[in-house]
């Protein structure tokens, strides 16, 4: 009996644990205050304030842990990256990154990835996953915009509720960051941001707001500043806007050093300082004893300490962490003596590879793909961005070389940084296409990409010449060759003039792109580039996902979460390297200020192409004032005429009346279909009040403004099928 029962957790331990499986313990905000209210009454004001205290860098098991209370009980919570899977964790999934998850435009697919993220999290003993993050993507060349889901708030706002949705499913508490209004790399902790009262909430709060209709357990505070005062203290952002306005129920952790004092912080609305340090790893702290210390003096209330307890507490008993939760068994610094326990698991990898397929993005195509390996004999493949990676993907704080993913010289598939996993290994694009082709299609490379010439020549001759070329980026405390925020928009590596040199020796050539955001593409007119390829950052499955798109086994599906745009200066925002960063574009963000300005985008907002086609036809719309919270519906048949089947992304954009101020058109809508050949859908969408309301700086409200409003509905921002007006 006891050598069976201890075979099946080996065995468990082995397998990964089944996915999907914890959901049980949640509680509502509810049930989870009386909880932390009878635990938190017991506490006295030094260990109320262990709860908020981080017990300081390279001090614990995680990037960060709480001072545990002993009676009455409550552990040291274990804080660990994020947002895309287990940071510094053996035998985890090197999964896609959020910008990827945003390009499948499918809500399934994104719970399904934050389920299984939180199923490795919880396997390791993690208490607060580090994600998602939904700074929104402003300027194109922004260094962490691949951590998050895009330019579009209302995108960024479905996805984030999905993620908090699928990751605390799993007993794991989500952390939202960086609020708000961090959205470079470029001096982070030291500018200001500067914007009005209706941008910040339109755009930038949007998301969060969102995500606390799912419960969202933590929020992180962001390294800069706002109105002149840093993120972590700031009165007006943590209690009037969050806590006050939003109703958030859940506590408010620093960034990792983000926080500057003791009295205006905790009186501003940080609940918990990360990881405790005055400055990384000097062992002082902002809270703990002088915490205390301004409650003995009455700076700061003996309420404020209760408050900042029970947020955390309450947020640990509502995810029902205090029944059967795994020890934690990362070791983040100290990574010889991690103990062996495998959360990865089949279904994980196979999930990595699938939704890595869903979010490719076929930007072009004149009919060379799908490949058909029929009458295929060679195959040529150009660029370092197709190579294995010289160096073991496997971060660690200790090893010069490889910190948080900055060296990886092979393929792409995840940015650098806090946002980077271990990858167990990497399935490069040459080995998925090969595999795929199979052995009676003849393979060559050339990953140099200084030769142009060795590139040509490879090229030559080859029935279809595939060019990869990359545009890596990462977090400010890594600089790889001068960039976190990417210095430009131009692709890395002398790319191209590879490109130019394939597409002149080959005329098929089909450039396949994995990148971080945004690129320039001056040879996109050349003549023999029949089609480009844009499968994001798609993690440890990369090469296998990418077969499955370039030979057909799925019908590519994958949206554009950003506007690519012809010219640098087409774009609203920019990096900018003064104190003060003005959000001067105020709303007309992403593919609305293209639409305001009637610039042509190169590749719009929401663009991606299928081996199919599909029809829109039919619209109708409802309104339902005053009946409930949904105000106005509409829907469309979408019809396949194509000759596969195949999934259609339909896009719903509004447009607002013209007294409303709003740019020409926003995304209110999404639906991921899946349609057979020659076989039609109705597709239903559902605007609620708060997706037609804007923020009156007037009244100080979401108001619904007078007028007519037009629904827009398509396959993407810049291919409108169908639209209709309504009145509320
Ligand atoms: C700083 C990053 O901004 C944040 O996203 C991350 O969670 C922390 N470091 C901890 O690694």
């Amino acid at each position: 009996m006891i050598f069976s029962s201890l075979t099946t957790i080996a065995v468990c331990a082995l397998a990964g644990l089944t996915q999907g499986a914890p959901t049980t313990n949640l509680r509502s905000w509810e049930e989870a205050y009386a909880k932390a209210e009878s635990v938190v009454s017991q506490m006295s004001i030094e260990q109320k304030v262990g709860l908020a205290t981080g017990m300081g860098w390279e001090k614990t098991l995680c990037v960060g842990n709480t001072y545990a209370s002993e009676d009455p009980y409550f552990p040291s919570l274990c804080l660990q990256d994020g947002p895309l899977g287990t940071r510094f964790a053996s035998n985890g999934t090197a999964g896609v990154s959020g910008i990827n998850a945003a390009a499948t435009f499918d809500r399934k697919l994104m719970y399904k990835r934050a389920e299984i993220i939180g199923n490795e999290s919880r396997g390791k003993g993690v208490h607060l996953q580090l994600g998602p993050s939904v700074d929104i993507f402003r300027a194109p060349n922004g260094g962490r915009g691949w951590e998050g889901f895009g330019e579009d708030p209302y995108l960024q706002g479905v996805a984030g509720y999905e993620y908090v949705t699928g990751l605390q499913s799993q007993n794991v508490i989500a952390t939202a960051k960086h609020f708000l209004l961090n959205n470079q790399e470029t001096n982070r902790t030291t500018s200001n941001s500067v914007i009005d009262e209706r941008t910040l909430r339109e755009i930038y709060a949007w998301p969060y707001a969102r995500m606390l209709d799912a419960g969202l357990g933590s929020v992180m505070c962001s390294y800069n500043l706002y109105e002149d005062i840093h993120a972590c203290e700031n009165d007006k952002l943590l209690n009037q806007l969050l806590k006050e306005e939003m109703g958030f129920k859940g506590f408010v952790m620093s960034d990792w050093g983000a926080t500057h004092s003791t009295v205006p912080s905790a009186n501003g609305g940080l609940d918990m300082t990360m990881p405790g340090d005055v400055i990384m790893g000097d062992g002082l702290s902002y809270y703990g004893k002088n915490l205390t210390d301004a409650v003995e003096r009455g700076d700061v209330s003996e309420e404020r300490v209760n408050d900042m307890a029970l947020r955390i507490a309450a947020a640990h008993y509502k995810m029902g962490q205090d029944k059967g939760y795994p020890e934690t068994t990362l070791k983040t610094f100290d990574r010889q003596n991690e103990p062996e326990v495998v959360v990865t698991s089949d279904e994980h990898i196979k999930f990595v590879r699938d939704i890595g397929a869903a979010s490719v993005v076929l930007l072009s195509n004149d009919g060379i793909l799908p490949l058909s390996s029929d009458g295929l004999s060679k195959i040529a493949i150009v660029g370092s961005d197709a190579a294995p990676p010289s160096v073991p993907l496997t971060s660690s704080l200790n090893e010069e070389e490889c910190t948080d993913l900055a060296c990886n010289d092979g393929t792409y598939a995840m940015g650098w940084g806090s946002g980077s996993v271990d990858f167990p290994y990497i399935v490069t694009p040459t080995e998925g296409i090969s595999r795929r082709a199979g052995e009676s299609v003849e393979v060559a490379h050339s990953y140099d990409d200084w030769d142009t010439e060795a590139a040509a020549e490879v090229a030559q001759g080859a029935d279809i010449a595939f060019v990869f070329a990359k545009a890596p980026a990462g977090e400010e405390y890594l600089l790889v060759d001068g960039n976190n925020d990417r210095q430009n928009l131009s692709l890395w590596n002398n790319a191209d003039n590879l490109i130019q040199a394939v597409a002149d020796a080959n005329e098929n050539t089909v450039v396949v792109i994995h990148s971080t955001g945004p690129v320039l593409m001056p040879w996109i007119d050349h003549e023999n580039i029949k089609a480009v390829v844009w499968p994001g950052l798609p993690g440890q499955e990369t090469g296998n996902s990418l077969a499955d798109v370039l030979f057909g086994d799925v019908n590519p599906s994958g949206r554009l979460p950003y506007t690519i745009a012809k010219e640098t200066d087409d774009y609203a925002a920019h990096i900018s390297h003064e104190y003060n960063i003005e959000y001067t574009e105020k709303l007309e963000i992403g593919y609305r200020h293209f639409d305001a300005n009637d610039i042509e985008p190169l590749f719009a907002f929401g663009h991606g192409l299928s081996y199919s086609t599909f029809e829109y036809e039919k619209i109708k719309v409802n309104t339902h004032r005053g009946k409930h919270d949904t105000l106005a519906t509409a829907t469309v048949f979408v019809k396949n005429t194509g000759d596969v089947d195949g999934h259609e992304v339909a896009q719903a954009y509004i447009s607002f009346p013209e007294s409303a101020g709003e740019p020409p058109k926003i995304l209110r809508g999404f639906e991921r279909v899946f349609i057979k050949a020659g076989k039609q859908t109705k597709v239903n969408f559902e605007f609620k009040e708060i997706d037609l309301s804007i923020w009156d700086e007037a009244s100080a409200s979401w108001t619904v403004p007078e007028g007519e409003f037009t629904v827009h509905i398509g396959a993407s921002s810049r291919d409108i099928r169908q639209s209709a007006t309504f009145s509320l």
